[in-house]
């Protein structure tokens, strides 16, 4: 057993996200005291699947708000102790304004991109000051080669995993550690309505693939697992199969 099995404390950052609550149930151990879902609203969330005897605890918390970030992480630390596990689950895929609208694309980037980056450091900071701790940050293999469809959600994915692999070598040595995480389609609120891709899953699938990633100490993990194999020949396929593919 190590501490990722029995996490103590997880705060989710996005509270409301389907797989970030997946992920948090198959988390749940004897050992879990506090769950903290941290979302725009603030407000009481329902979590199935986890024992009444820990608590879980709402407050609001805007990716936005990067001047804010540092001290809501703080405030957290201070009211529940050191943080095992942090879930980087906020994000928003934007409607298909986002491919040609610049106001619509830069409010995108600010939540996806520069609220992943801000509250990124606030939790690496004090994950380093702990010495232990990961970061779990959903990216996505949209982000690994750009879709013709969704290439500005595909291009904030791209900084958010960029960030999150380099913020985790960044903590070698720390004993704090980054998990990105890359799933395919999921079948979750963000999709709702939307034409299933290839190898879908549900959040489940992502949390399967997260828990396995966690015990061995993973840096990268893809759900499903296939898509590490089927990326690396689709970011090398030529453009003209590229955007056949994505049509
Ligand atoms: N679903 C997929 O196919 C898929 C695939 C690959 C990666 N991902 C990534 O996985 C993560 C979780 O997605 P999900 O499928 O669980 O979708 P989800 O259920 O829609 O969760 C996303 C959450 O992000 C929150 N959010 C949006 N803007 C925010 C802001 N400014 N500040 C704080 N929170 C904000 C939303 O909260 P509100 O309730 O306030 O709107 C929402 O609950 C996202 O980063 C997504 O990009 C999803």
């Amino acid at each position: 057993m190590n501490a990722f099995d029995q996490p103590q404390n997880i705060l989710v950052l996005g509270g409301r996200s389907d797989i970030a609550h997946a992920i948090v149930r198959q988390l749940a151990s004897p050992a879990l005291r506090s769950v903290v879902l941290a979302h725009r609203g603030g407000d009481t969330i329902e979590l199935n699947g986890v024992d009444d005897s820990v608590a879980v605890q709402c407050v609001p918390f805007d990716a936005t708000d990067r001047t804010a970030h540092a001290a809501f992480v703080d405030g957290i630390v201070a009211e529940h102790g050191d943080i095992d596990i942090v879930i980087q689950a906020f994000g928003q895929l934007g409607g298909p304004e986002v491919n040609t609208d610049p106001t619509a694309a830069g409010d995108l980037v600010d939540v996806n991109v520069a609220g992943a980056v801000s509250s990124g450091l606030a939790v690496a900071a004090q994950l380093r000051t702990q010495g232990h701790g990961v970061l779990v940050v959903l990216s996505s293999v949209a982000g690994v080669r750009t879709r013709p469809s969704n290439f500005v959600y595909g291009a904030t994915k791209a900084g958010q995993d960029a960030f999150a692999t380099g913020l985790g070598h960044a903590l070698a040595g720390s004993g704090a550690r980054v998990m990105t995480v890359r799933p395919g389609f999921v079948r979750s609120t963000m999709t709702e309505g939307l034409n299933e891709a290839p190898f879908s899953c549900d959040p489940g699938d992502v949390a399967d693939a997260v828990v396995a990633g966690l015990r061995n100490r993973k840096s990268v993990v893809w759900a499903p697992g296939v898509l590490r194999y089927v990326f690396a020949v689709l970011r090398v396929v030529p453009g003209f199969v590229w955007r056949k593919l994505d049509s």
